[in-house]
């Protein structure tokens, strides 16, 4: 297979993630779900359960978590569902999760996210949805590094979205220091930060049999919306009907992060962009599918990669 070859499956926007996992066998494989007590990411933990794997959900929320932890094991019957406290817009938090982590991980779904919030900062003064979405996600994956390299032939899944289009990374500002604050622009830079993020770890990670891919999961009613109005959810779902992006259940939603987490098809494949189960084509004008290229400019990632070491070490 050449690096241009796009990756396709058998499966589509309709396809579940029991489907995608169906005949995989993940028993002995050991997985982090960030997130995993709400929305798709209970979807995707309670797949990857299915399959065999020891899931720990990580969440800020414990109570929800022991929740989410008791319904998968009665739905499943894997008593292997753990679940761990994360907070990944408060470092020490991320930093605690790292440290507590014992032994290989296989399979790291990253998750967890948050949308179109108003204005808010960290401690530190970031941007909160570039701290929780990519910030947070970065020092976690960097610090399961060696947990990741141990497992020999890891994945690494990075939730992304199709609001990837609605912005590259603003180097010269990414935390809105001098531009003014849009909800939207933030979310789409924290988005697009999490495919380059991928790009970035499957090349520097390739020798340790790490891979790392990232994808759009569809459009899912969840919590994901608290911040937005519901004639605001109108217009946007108007839009996305238009525009070829199809609504789906949250077990739809699942199938391609499960997909990237767990297919034979997807073998020592990295730095990719999938949609509706399969690699998606570069984004057209007046689509809101496909990737954009500065979300898989190898340039972007690395930067972005050197700019997220400098602001922890800050
Ligand atoms: N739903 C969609 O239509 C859609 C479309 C494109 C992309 N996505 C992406 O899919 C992923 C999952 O979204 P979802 O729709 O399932 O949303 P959701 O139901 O709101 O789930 C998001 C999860 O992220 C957690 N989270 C938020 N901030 C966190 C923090 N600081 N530390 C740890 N966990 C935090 C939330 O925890 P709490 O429950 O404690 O708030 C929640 O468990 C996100 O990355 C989102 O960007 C979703």
């Amino acid at each position: 297979m050449t690096a241009s070859t796009r990756i396709t499956t058998p499966f589509t926007a309709e396809s579940t993630a029991a489907e995608v996992v169906d005949g995989i066998d993940l028993t002995g494989r050991r997985v982090i779900v960030t997130g995993g007590a709400s929305g798709i990411g209970i979807e995707t933990a309670r797949a990857l359960a299915g399959a065999g794997a020891e899931v720990t959900l990580a969440v800020r929320d414990l109570a929800a978590g022991e929740r989410t932890a008791e319904d998968i094991v009665a739905t499943t019957g894997n008593k292997q569902v753990l679940v761990a406290r994360l907070d990944l817009a408060d470092q020490s938090s991320v930093a605690a999760f790292t440290a507590a982590w014992d032994g290989p991980l296989h399979i790291l779904v990253n998750n967890a996210g948050m949308m179109a919030s108003p204005e808010m900062r960290t401690p530190e003064g970031w941007e909160l949805q570039f701290a929780t979405n990519h910030l947070g996600h970065f020092a976690l994956t960097t610090g399961l590094h060696r947990a990741l390299a141990a497992a020999g032939g890891a994945r690494v899944v990075a939730v992304s979205s199709s609001a990837h289009l609605r912005s590259p990374i603003v180097f010269e500002d990414i935390h809105f220091r001098e531009r003014e604050y849009e909800p939207w622009s933030a979310y789409g830079q924290s988005k697009t930060a999490n495919v380059l993020m991928a790009v970035e770890a499957a090349r520097r990670w390739a020798d340790d049999g790490i891979t790392a891919n990232a994808l759009m999961p569809g459009g899912i009613r969840t919590n994901l919306q608290r911040y937005v109005s519901d004639e605001e959810l109108e217009r946007l779902r108007a839009q996305s009907a238009g525009a070829g992006v199809s609504w789906k259940t949250p077990e739809q939603g699942a199938a391609t992060s499960v997909l990237l987490a767990t297919s034979p098809l997807l073998e020592g494949v990295g730095g990719r962009y999938f949609e509706d189960c399969n690699e998606a084509e570069p984004h057209q004008p007046g689509t809101r599918r496909g990737v954009a290229a500065w979300a898989l400019d190898p340039e972007a990632a690395t930067l972005l990669w050197q700019v997220s070491v400098e602001t922890l070490a800050a």
